[in-house]
């Protein structure tokens, strides 16, 4: 790769106070939570052994233990690498997917995170980079070379104008991101996953990207993390005030996700934005999504406020939000992770 530039290097040292702005209450949402107007059916003939509930599930051609990714966070800094590698030993014990962070600063310093694939053999691990990145002059070179480095299942490309638009030093210039993404969809040796960062992803948008041939969408809405939050806290004062009407822009899961699920049926979704537990997983699939994701929640689980990376707090958070999904289903009278439509009618 060439060598950093000054944005590259930037960027490095703006991943690890993302981080702390990120565990921080700053960067959530004041809005109520979406998924509170969610009411999952209660099912008081449920007929099944609790222990027949089975939430195994097939992604990227790998069998996860039940339907969840950790999603993109960090990596390219000395504490991004430290917590990716917990990230990887943990989600490979709890076979659930992992998504990494922007591989951008990474790759442009050299800093290899092949190690994660060591550790991680069993699992999908999905690579990482910005949708203005893939359409400049050397963008599917990039994607190409994120995707060696991991041995990746899958490229995520996330979409983040809002982010971008009140980060100082974000990307002003969006024009031919969707063209890039046709060709990365046709060129590259993996699937394309596109993905938001909390501002959710529309549904005439969700049509583009799949005209366009992407068969996975994540689409990271409101209610979690907030990265126009997170960055309207770098700023001065006197900016503030002026992006102050942009920072609950967005879309919530129970907004898109029933109609994208109904209109596009190929599509693999991906249900995130501020998942809290087994039961909020739960509700993402009664909606339609095919499997969650999160965040926020598990870098908070892995990481003390002291820095300390607490993998055993990783699992148990994995765990419970394991056994909340199977107690759910089994509430509903579901062995198997279900959605509204093939199971609501028939059954409750
Ligand atoms: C510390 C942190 C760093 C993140 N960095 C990236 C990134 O580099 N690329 C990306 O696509 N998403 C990134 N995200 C967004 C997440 O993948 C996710 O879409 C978003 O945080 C919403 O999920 P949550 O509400 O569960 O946190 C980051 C999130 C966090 C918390």
């Amino acid at each position: 790769m060439d060598k950093p530039s000054k944005k590259d290097l930037n960027s490095a040292n703006r991943k690890d106070v993302h981080i702390d702005l990120a565990k921080s209450d700053i960067s959530r949402s004041s809005l109520s939570h979406p998924l509170d107007s969610v009411t999952l059916p209660y099912n008081s003939l449920p007929e099944i052994n609790l222990d027949e509930v089975d939430t195994s599930c097939r992604f990227f051609d790998h069998t996860l233990s039940f339907p969840f990714m950790i999603t993109g966070m960090t990596g390219g800094t000395e504490r991004g690498d430290k917590l990716n590698l917990a990230f990887a030993e943990i989600a490979n014990q709890c076979r659930v997917a992992l998504g990494i962070g922007s591989q951008r600063s990474s790759l442009a310093h050299g800093r290899s995170q092949k190690q994660l694939r060591r550790l991680a053999p069993s699992i999908p691990i999905i690579g990482n980079i910005g949708g203005v990145q893939l359409a400049q002059e050397n963008g599917l070179d990039l994607a190409k070379a994120a995707i060696d480095d991991l041995e990746a299942n899958a490229i995520a490309i996330h979409l983040n104008p809002l982010q971008e638009i009140i980060q100082p030093e974000g990307d002003r210039d969006w024009r031919g991101v969707l063209l890039a993404i046709e060709k990365a969809v046709k060129t590259l040796p993996c699937p394309v996953l596109v993905k938001e960062v909390g501002a959710g992803i529309s549904l005439p948008v969700a049509h583009k990207l799949s005209e366009v041939g992407v068969t996975h969408i994540d689409v990271a809405c409101t209610a979690g993390t907030s990265w126009a939050k997170i960055e309207a806290a770098r700023l001065a004062p006197s900016q503030l005030s002026f992006y102050e009407p942009f920072l609950e822009w967005g879309y919530s899961v129970t907004e898109i996700v029933p109609e994208m699920r109904k209109s596009l049926e190929h599509l693999t979704i991906i249900g995130s934005g501020g998942l809290r537990d087994g039961v909020d997983l739960a509700k993402l699939l009664w909606l339609g999504c095919d499997i969650g994701g999160g965040a926020a929640i598990l870098l908070n689980a892995l990481e003390s406020d002291s820095l300390d990376i607490q993998q055993n707090s990783l699992q148990e958070k994995l765990e419970t939000i394991q056994q909340q999904l199977s107690i759910a289903l089994f509430l509903i009278g579901a062995k198997r992770p279900v959605c509204t439509d093939d199971f609501y009618e028939k059954n409750c």
